[in-house]
């Protein structure tokens, strides 16, 4: 990998179910970089989110995150690729900080970082009073910036968010924009 290897790459996507969904899409998007797919509903947007975070298979084209081709080694682009569904999938009975050492215990984090990196999670995502209550009765919104934590917790290179802020009040909105923007998610590195 040099300098000049996109976060991601699309080639000429394509997958059809019924009807085509997604057609010759192909696009680059540079590390650092925010990219927004935008379009009426039914356009294809998540079904091109899911090819790119592996639980969709292309019927063709080709998809390179960080210069790993997604087809061929598809676990070693799961690896930096954090997903949030539109439709925020938690486990009710946990509490955010436990869900967050639970998904770091997936990904096989040292206990003091995932700690560490769930504190600062929470914390900014503004979920500091709620952190030891079980996530079973959570808003909407509440539900999604627990996904969102839960998808960071590993660092991830490329992160895909399909309608992130659906759902989430003007505060959140912006607290969630902020993440992203201010870095505040343990100095994010730019390569
Ligand atoms: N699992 C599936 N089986 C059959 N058809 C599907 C499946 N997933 C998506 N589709 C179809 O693919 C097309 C694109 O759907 P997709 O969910 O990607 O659109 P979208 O752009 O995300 O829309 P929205 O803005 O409503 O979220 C639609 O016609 C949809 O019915
Ligand atoms: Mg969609």
């Amino acid at each position: 990998m040099n300098s000049n290897t996109p976060a991601l790459m699309l080639d000429t996507l394509g997958k059809t179910f019924d009807r085509p969904a997604v057609v010759d899409l192909s696009l680059r998007v540079a590390p650092g970089e925010f990219y927004a797919l935008v379009g009426p509903n039914g356009a294809g947007k998540t079904t091109t989110l899911k090819m790119i975070a592996g639980l969709l298979r292309p019927d063709t084209g080709g998809i390179s995150v960080y210069g790993i081709d997604a087809l061929q080694d598809p676990l070693a682009a799961k690896r930096i690729v954090a997903w949030v569904s539109d439709e925020p999938m938690i486990y009710e009975k946990l509490t955010p900080f436990e869900y967050l050492e639970f998904v770091a215990g997936l990904w096989e984090m040292p206990a003091a970082v995932a700690e560490e990196r769930a504190r600062a999670l929470i914390d900014c995502l503004g979920l500091g009073a709620y952190a030891h209550e079980r996530c079973q009765g959570f808003s909407k919104g509440m539900r999604q910036k627990v996904a969102l934590a839960g998808a960071l917790v590993h660092d991830p290179k490329l992160i895909i968010l399909d309608e992130p802020l659906t759902g989430l009040d003007a505060a959140s909105a912006r607290r969630v924009k902020d993440v992203f923007l201010k870095d505040c998610v343990m100095g994010r590195r730019s390569s």
